[in-house]
C-alpha cells in the first residue's frame, strides 16, 4: 500500500473490524496505517488482507497505551486521521475484571488523543456501541435517547469514551462517533473474518463454530422474554457495511470544513430487529444446513430487544446497508469452513 497523503490510523487493525475497515480505506483510495498489539487478534487477518488488495500490510506492533509507541509510528507515517477500534470488547469480562477494562479503554483513548495532539492530527472515528443505551424506552433507539447506567463496565467504558470526545472538541478535535449495533459477517472474498480468542461470546461466531463442529451445541440464552418469540431480538449489520461507514464518516467529517470542531454521534444498524432465533433459521436456510442448539437460561445483562433508527447517518452520509442477513450468513459460515479446513 502506498504512502500518500491520505495515511489513516487504523488502531485495532488486525481485528475484526479494523481488518474490514482497512480493506475499506484501500478500496476508496486511502492508506490504512495499522496498529495492534495482537492481544485478541491474530497474524491471520493480517496474512488475509493482501489476498484482497493486492498490497502489503503497513503493520506496527505496539500497544495503543504505549505514547512513545503511538510517537513513533505518527513520526514515521504521515497520519490525517485516526480510526480507533482497539479495545477489549467481551461483556462479561469487563464484569470480572473492570479496572484492566477501564485502563484500557480509557487509557488508550487518552493516549491517542495526546499524540494526535502533539502531531496536529483532529480527526477522530470512534467504535462505539448501542450498549451506551442501557435497555431503550423507545425501539427504535435514535441518537437523542440518553444514556441509561451501562450494562456492564464494557458499556461504561464506550459511555465514558464519548464523553471524553465530547469535551475534547474545545480543544480542537473532530469526531465521529459511531454507535454499533450487531455487527456480524465476514468478507466475501473469504479472506478476513471473526477470530474470537477461547470460546465465543458472540452469538454468530458460537453458531459458526457449532456448526464446524468446534462446539457441541449452541445454546439460547432464553426463550421467555417478552418478544414474538420469546427470544432476544438485535440489529445484525454486516461487517463490511460497518467498514464501508467508516470511510463515508471520514469523508463526512472533511466535508464540514477545517475550520469547524464538532462531535457527532451516529447509530449504525440496519434498522431492522431479528431475534436471536430468527437468525439462527437464517443461519440455516441460507447455507442448508441443520445447526443443534437447545434454549438455556437468560444471560445476566443482556438487554431484551435492541435495534436502531440509522436514518441520522443514511441522511447526513449517504451510507445505506448493502448487504442483507442471509449474505452476512454465507459468509460467516464461508469463513468458518476455510479457517476449519472444511473446504
Ligand atoms: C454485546 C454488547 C455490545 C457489544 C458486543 C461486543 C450488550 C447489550 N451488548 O452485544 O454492546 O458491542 O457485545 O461483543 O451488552 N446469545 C445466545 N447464545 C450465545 C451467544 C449469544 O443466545 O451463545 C444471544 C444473546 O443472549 C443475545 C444475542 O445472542 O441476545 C446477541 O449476543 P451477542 O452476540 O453476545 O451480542 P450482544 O450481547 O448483543
Amino acid at each position: 500500500m502506498g504512502q500518500g497523503q491520505n495515511s489513516i490510523l487504523v488502531t485495532g487493525g488486525a481485528g475484526f473490524i479494523g481488518s474490514h475497515t482497512a480493506v475499506e480505506l484501500f478500496e476508496s483510495g486511502y492508506h490504512p496505517v495499522i496498529v495492534d498489539n495482537l492481544s485478541t487478534s491474530d497474524r491471520l487477518l493480517l496474512e488475509g488482507l493482501p489476498k484482497i488488495t493486492g498490497e502489503k500490510v503497513d503493520f506496527f506492533e505496539g500497544d495503543c497505551t504505549d505514547r512513545e509507541f503511538l510517537r513513533s509510528v505518527f513520526s514515521q507515517r504521515n497520519i490525517t486521521a485516526v480510526m480507533h477500534f482497539a479495545a477489549f470488547k467481551s461483556v462479561g469480562e469487563s464484569v470480572e475484571f473492570p479496572i484492566r477494562y477501564f485502563r484500557n479503554n480509557i487509557d488508550s483513548l487518552i493516549a491517542l488523543l495526546e499524540v494526535m495532539k502533539e502531531f496536529g492530527v483532529r480527526d477522530f472515528i470512534f467504535s462505539s456501541s448501542c450498549t451506551v443505551y442501557g435497555q431503550p424506552e423507545k425501539i427504535p433507539v435514535n441518537e437523542s435517547a440518553p444514556f441509561l447506567k451501562a450494562e456492564s463496565p464494557y458499556g461504561a467504558t464506550k459511555q465514558i469514551g464519548e464523553q471524553i470526545l465530547e469535551a475534547s472538541v474545545r480543544s480542537g478535535y473532530r469526531v465521529v462517533s459511531l454507535r454499533y449495533f450487531n455487527p456480524v459477517g465476514a468478507h466475501p472474498t473469504g479472506h478476513i473474518g471473526e477470530l474470537p480468542v477461547g470460546v465465543p461470546n458472540n452469538l454468530v461466531p458460537y453458531i459458526t463454530q457449532t456448526a464446524a463442529g468446534l462446539r457441541k451445541s449452541l445454546t439460547v440464552f432464553g426463550n421467555d422474554y417478552d418478544t414474538a418469540d420469546g427470544s432476544c431480538i438485535r440489529d445484525f449489520i454486516h461487517v463490511v457495511d460497518v467498514a464501508r461507514a467508516h470511510v463515508k464518516a471520514l469523508e463526512y467529517l472533511w466535508s464540514i470544513g477545517p475550520e469547524s470542531n464538532s462531535f457527532e454521534a451516529f447509530n449504525l444498524g440496519t434498522g431492522v430487529g431479528v431475534s436471536v432465533l430468527e437468525l439462527i433459521k437464517s443461519f440455516e436456510t441460507s447455507n442448508k444446513l441443520s445447526l443443534s442448539y437447545s434454549i438455556g437460561s437468560r444471560r445476566p445483562g443482556d438487554v431484551i430487544k435492541v435495534y436502531a433508527d440509522p436514518s441520522r447517518i443514511m441522511k447526513a452520509m449517504g451510507w445505506k446497508p448493502d448487504f442483507s442477513l442471509e449474505e452476512a450468513m454465507v459468509h460467516a459460515w464461508n469463513w468458518q469452513k476455510k479457517i476449519s479446513g472444511l473446504t
